[in-house]
């Protein structure tokens, strides 16, 4: 696995299709450009500006146990944390799946995830990260395939959630589970997302059911179900709802 192994520094580039979302800026390396420079920033502080992160992320990966528990095997599972930032998911994951590789467009978020993993004892084979921005072509990631791929409180940040669906399902195994944790649009679609955040946050407005499975049946996932997991106050006072989402990759 060279790419993972060489953990070459950060490189992003323009990928084949863009999305024009009801609420979003549609500029692809505009939005990418703005994430990647927030969290190389803001990387070393992000637990002491939002100390509620962590237990909330822990939460999130309960309730996708808790759902679908046979898709955590200690001995045998392989997962790919997509955009795991310093690493909220990937620690409470560790202890569930065999191995896990975290992928962010922020090099320092990944220096971050790599030295806590090394902190907490584990081997590369076990848990690292590699900065690197998806295309969706073969052989990304060295040609691996993991049996499930886990993205949390981050698809509101991706200027396409269809590429970038699509990018992680080729990332599959037949019959692997694409698990999406993120902010819930309400029924009357207002805003959840506050205005000095836009510019790094397409869906201001959360991502609805309906877009949700649309978008991991156009990427060819079978759509199994989302369900509420958690919700809590967010700036500016607004009550936030997180659900969980799995798609499935059919077996070939
Ligand atoms: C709110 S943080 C969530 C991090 C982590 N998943 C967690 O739950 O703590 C959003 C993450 O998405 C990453 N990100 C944004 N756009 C990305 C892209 N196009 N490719 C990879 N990572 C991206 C950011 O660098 C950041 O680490």
């Amino acid at each position: 696995m060279t790419q993972i192994a060489a953990e070459v520094r950060c490189m992003r580039s323009r990928p084949a299709a863009f999305e024009h979302t009801p609420h979003g800026h549609g500029d692809h390396d505009h939005i990418a450009a703005a994430n990647k420079a927030y969290f190389d920033e803001h990387a070393d502080k992000l637990e002491e500006m939002h100390p509620e992160w962590r237990a909330m992320s822990r939460k999130q990966v309960d309730a996708m146990r808790t759902e679908w528990p046979d898709l955590f095997d200690k001995e045998r599972t392989t997962a790919l944390d997509f955009a795991c930032g310093i690493g909220l998911v990937s620690e409470p994951l560790s202890q569930y799946v065999k191995s896990i590789v975290g992928v962010d467009i922020s090099q320092v978020s990944v220096d971050r995830y790599n030295a806590q993993a090394a902190r907490l004892g584990f081997s590369p084979e076990k848990m690292r990260a590699v900065c690197v921005e998806l295309k969706g072509e073969p052989g990304e990631l060295d040609g691996a395939k993991f049996d499930i791929v886990i993205c949390r409180a981050s698809y509101h940040h991706f200027a396409s959630i269809d590429h970038i669906t699509r990018a992680l399902a080729a990332l599959l195994k037949p019959g692997g589970s694409l698990l999406v944790s993120d902010i819930k649009a309400e029924a009357d679609d207002r805003e959840l997302v506050p205005a000095a955040h836009h510019d790094t946050v397409p869906h201001t407005h959360g991502i609805s059911e309906e877009r949700l499975r649309a978008t991991f049946e156009g990427a060819g996932l079978s759509w199994v179900g989302m369900k509420d997991a958690a919700a809590h106050l967010g700036p500016e006072g607004k009550e936030i709802t997180w659900f969980i989402a799995r798609g499935v990759k059919p077996s070939e």
